[in-house]
């Protein structure tokens, strides 16, 4: 079995020894076998030959709320939902009938003129965000959001220096893959580390050498770090970020990106930590799944280069008609009190459920929780990897911590319910017992 390696190790993310495809494929249909024939030809060589390896040769045929269908029928429950792009679920009927909807009359629309769904759905998310949390642009996705913000903390600040967690994961992007964890960007000869700093998580004092020399332009923290294995900070990190920050002329971003969108049981998961960033950033789950969309929120002054300079960011795809739409219905279902009273109710139910198994199986050592955000500890190395490939087996998809692989990341979906939570504890023991029994 070869190993992915997505981080600590010298070689780019989920980079791997090449290994021929034939004998991993030849008991699965033809049809199935075309798809990685092609796929390993025209795009993606080293990453069908990564997943044939690790026990994981899925290829998402069937795809319906928090379930997928591989090509050959193996049938698994979602527990990776793309970092929370599927938080309501593969397809959910009323934001595929919005897109649809939407398709009656528009499309991605011209970016250079003021749009009626853009509007509407920039003013939702000014009323959604704390403080004085008002201007949005939008974007194609994560990565070039964490990019706009970039340019606009050194434009607002006229300094040059950004930071981030040695282990955040902010995208992959000219800026956004220098950002963080950068063994990817180094590949690329992208790195820029005179320009992109790192500081551990969680580590005041690491923060105040950094930032005491007062030309940090912004500190860009992803809220809870998912790659990272989603562990949480001490309870006054946070606020003792926010004032450093202030103290030393420093803009804050949160990167919501995954942790945002409900599933920390509010709306953001940086409301949980009493602090209000000058920039936020969300993405994923915004889309329903359905249409691309990226947001960069900004205070009032931090955003005031738009008030000065139309076109200081343009992108044709950004803030589109078509994933506005969507965007509108996402985050209608969302913030719906049913959607909030749902995400308590499941928070406690699958936590009570986890802690019955992990007084029972000591190689499950740790769960991590915020909402319905889980990461379990494994107690080896690469126990989270094991347990990915022994879930799969058992029909849960779950994505190991790139960052740390003895965790397990954990991702319930918001709609989710008991039933769902059940079927997967029972998946859990049963690969408990094959890998650690
Ligand atoms: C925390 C975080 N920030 C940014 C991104 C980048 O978003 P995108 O893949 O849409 O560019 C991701 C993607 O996984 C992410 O997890």
């Amino acid at each position: 079995m070869t190993n992915p390696d997505t981080g600590h190790g010298k070689k780019a993310a989920f980079m791997t020894e090449a290994i021929g495809i034939e004998p991993h494929i030849r008991d699965m249909s033809s049809r199935k076998q075309a798809v990685l024939r092609t796929q390993h030809e025209y795009g993606m060589p080293n990453r069908v030959e990564t997943w044939l390896g690790a026990g994981v040769p899925m290829v998402i045929d069937r795809r319906e709320g928090y379930r997928l269908w591989d090509m050959d029928g193996h049938e698994v429950q979602d527990f990776h939902i793309n970092g929370g792009t599927y938080n309501l679920g593969h397809r959910h009927p009323d934001c595929v009938a919005q897109l649809v909807k939407g398709l009656e009359t528009l499309d991605v629309g011209n970016h250079h003129f003021p749009s009626e769904v853009r509007g509407q759905l920039s003013r939702m998310l000014a009323e959604h965000t704390p403080g004085d949390l008002h201007y949005t642009v939008f974007t194609p996705s994560g990565s070039e959001a964490n990019d706009v913000a970039i340019k606009t903390a050194r434009k607002v600040t006229g300094r040059k220096k950004i930071v981030a967690y040695d282990f955040a994961y902010h995208g992959n992007s000219g800026f956004s893959g220098a950002v963080g964890e950068n063994t990817n960007a180094k590949y690329f000869n992208s790195a820029f580390e005179d320009q992109f700093l790192k500081v551990p998580y969680n580590d005041i004092d690491a923060l105040e050498a950094v930032l005491k020399h007062e030309d940090v332009a912004l500190f860009m923290v992803e809220t809870l770090p998912a790659t990272f294995g989603f562990p949480l900070p001490d309870p006054n990190y946070y606020t003792q970020v926010r004032a450093l920050c202030d103290r030393y002329g420093t803009l804050l971003l949160a990167d919501e990106v995954q942790a945002g969108m409900m599933r920390s049981g509010k709306l953001w998961a940086f409301e949980h930590y009493g602090f209000v960033p000058d920039m936020m950033v969300t993405g994923k789950g915004l889309g329903a799944g359905l249409y691309p969309i990226g947001a960069l929120i900004m205070t009032r002054p931090v955003g005031a280069w738009l008030e000065e300079n139309g076109w200081g960011y343009v992108s044709t795809f950004g803030g589109s008609e078509l994933s506005c739409f969507v965007g509108i219905k996402a985050l209608e279902i969302t913030v719906s009190k049913s959607t909030r009273k749902n995400v308590a109710d499941l928070a406690i139910y699958m936590r009570q459920g986890l802690d019955t198994l992990r007084a029972q199986y000591p190689f499950f050592c740790d769960i991590r929780q915020l909402g319905v955000i889980f990461a379990l500890g494994f107690n080896a190395d690469m126990g989270g990897m094991q347990m990915a490939a022994a879930l799969y087996k058992e029909g849960l998809w779950a994505m190991f911590a790139g960052y740390d692989r003895r965790y397990l990341q954990f991702k319930l979906g918001l709609l989710a319910d008991r039933a769902f939570c059940d079927e997967a504890l029972g998946k859990l023991e049963a690969a408990l017992k094959k890998v650690n029994g």
